[in-house]
């Protein structure tokens, strides 16, 4: 059922055919989550309307949103057909839409020349990508959705960053000794806990949202200055440190990464400030890279006993110097969280924010119950990671490239 409507597609030889003779319809799978600890599902029964008004059939195995509390009967009731054989379920996908990057295994299991949409995260595991592509899946990776404005309602990174950055304040607000709130009680006066948002991106300003609502002082600083605006408009301070770089963003809204030099002049500006907090919430990111150490052992030092720190960036290596990633470790008096997955840990609402983001995606590639890529189209052509045995993300490819290299010396 694969038509590739022209551009890239088109040079080559047509992939099979791949509706098979005793089923008809393009078939959209939806399979349970075999990742550890993976509680979210790429579709919820709100969004199997969506799919089928595609033209398509859709399967969901059995159990495939128990965790996030959506029952076999809900996506029955949706109208999916719900399938217990996993094996008959993978085999028959045109279409398989996940949420976690697929295991080896899993890739094994896809037919070549079927439809793929996940995350798969691409420059952190770039041979997963040639996997895939040597196995001759068309992938679509959910990291991959360009930052336009068409492409908002499938953002998916977005979606998963407003969950984390609203998670990580209530892990904070748990394991803190103290109140949020400025609390005027018979007692006394309460004063408010300060919270320190360092990286005011999508998970960063959710936080510093959230860290308001519960009443704490907030302050917050990024190294790209469009932010400080975003930052005000939620009731917090701007820092205003004298870093050289007044701005570093780079293409697409993401920042850039900052010369060794940078970083060591931003650790040691923001030090003070980081001592002086009751709560960092850390969430910095570079795309591609490491996550900048913003947080050193000295620093943490010098914080108060009972201080929280939350690095939302473990997953890429974290923001603070001493968190070890899925764990709550204590350095110094100071709680580290570096929780990983957080987005897992609010499933219902986290899968059904992604389910949405993958039905905008499917609705503009599923046209009459067949798939067509058009690559004139900037969608597609950004988030389409593999096709046709190649790999087509230029920074992927470029990775692979580097790897191969340095295995060939
Ligand atoms: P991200 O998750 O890659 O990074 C998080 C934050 O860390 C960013 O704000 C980045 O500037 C900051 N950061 C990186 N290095 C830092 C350092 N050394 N010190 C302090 N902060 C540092 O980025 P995210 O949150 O996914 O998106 C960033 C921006 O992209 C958004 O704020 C928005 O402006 C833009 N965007 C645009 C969209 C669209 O147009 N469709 C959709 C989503 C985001």
């Amino acid at each position: 059922m694969l038509d590739s409507g022209g551009g890239v597609a088109d040079q080559k030889e047509a992939p099979p055919l791949l509706v098979q003779p005793e089923r008809m319809g393009l078939q959209i799978t939806v399979p349970r989550e075999s990742s550890e600890g993976e509680r979210r599902v790429a579709a919820v029964p709100e969004t199997i309307s969506r799919l089928t008004a595609l033209g398509a059939r859709v399967v969901v195995e059995s159990g495939a949103g128990t965790a996030a509390g959506y029952s076999d009967e809900a996506y029955r009731e949706a109208g999916a057909q719900v399938e217990s054989d996993s094996d008959t379920l993978w085999r028959q996908a045109d279409v398989l839409i996940k949420v976690a990057r697929p295991s080896d295994e899993e890739i094994a299991r896809l037919r070549g020349g079927s439809l793929l949409v996940s995350f798969v995260n691409p420059l952190g595991d770039p041979l997963r990508a040639q996997r895939l592509a040597e196995h001759g899946v068309t992938t679509f990776a959910m990291e991959l959705i360009p930052r336009i404005s068409r492409a908002q309602s499938m953002d998916a990174l977005s979606s998963m960053s407003t969950i984390a950055g609203y998670k990580s304040v209530l892990l904070a607000a748990v394991q803190l000794p103290k109140l949020f709130p400025l609390l005027m009680t018979a007692a006394g006066t309460i004063a408010p806990a300060r919270v320190l948002v360092l990286g005011a991106g999508v998970a960063g300003l959710q936080a510093i949202a959230t860290a308001r609502r519960l009443g704490a002082v907030v302050s917050a600083f990024d190294t790209r200055a469009v932010v400080k605006e975003q930052v005000e408009s939620l009731g917090a301070t701007f820092l205003a440190l004298e870093l050289p770089t007044r701005d570093a963003e780079a293409a697409g809204g993401y920042a850039r990464a900052l010369t060794h030099e940078e970083e060591e002049q931003e650790r040691e500006l923001v030090a003070k400030a980081v001592r002086e907090s009751d709560v960092a919430i850390t969430t910095a990111l570079v795309p591609g890279r490491r996550a900048p150490i913003l947080i050193t052992d000295q620093t943490l030092q010098g914080m108060r006993p009972g201080s929280v720190v939350v690095d939302l960036a473990a997953e890429a290596g974290g923001n603070c110097e001493g968190a070890v990633p899925g764990q709550s470790v204590t350095r110094h008096g100071v709680t580290v969280i570096a929780p990983l997955n957080v987005p897992s840990s609010v499933p219902m609402h986290a899968s059904q924010l992604y389910a949405r983001n993958v039905s905008n995606l499917l609705a503009s590639i599923v046209k009459d119950g067949a798939v067509s890529l058009d690559f004139e189209d900037e969608v597609v052509k950004g988030t389409c990671l593999t096709h046709e045995g190649n790999v087509l993300n230029a920074a992927t490819a470029a990775l692979l490239q580097t790897m191969e290299k340095a295995s060939n010396t």
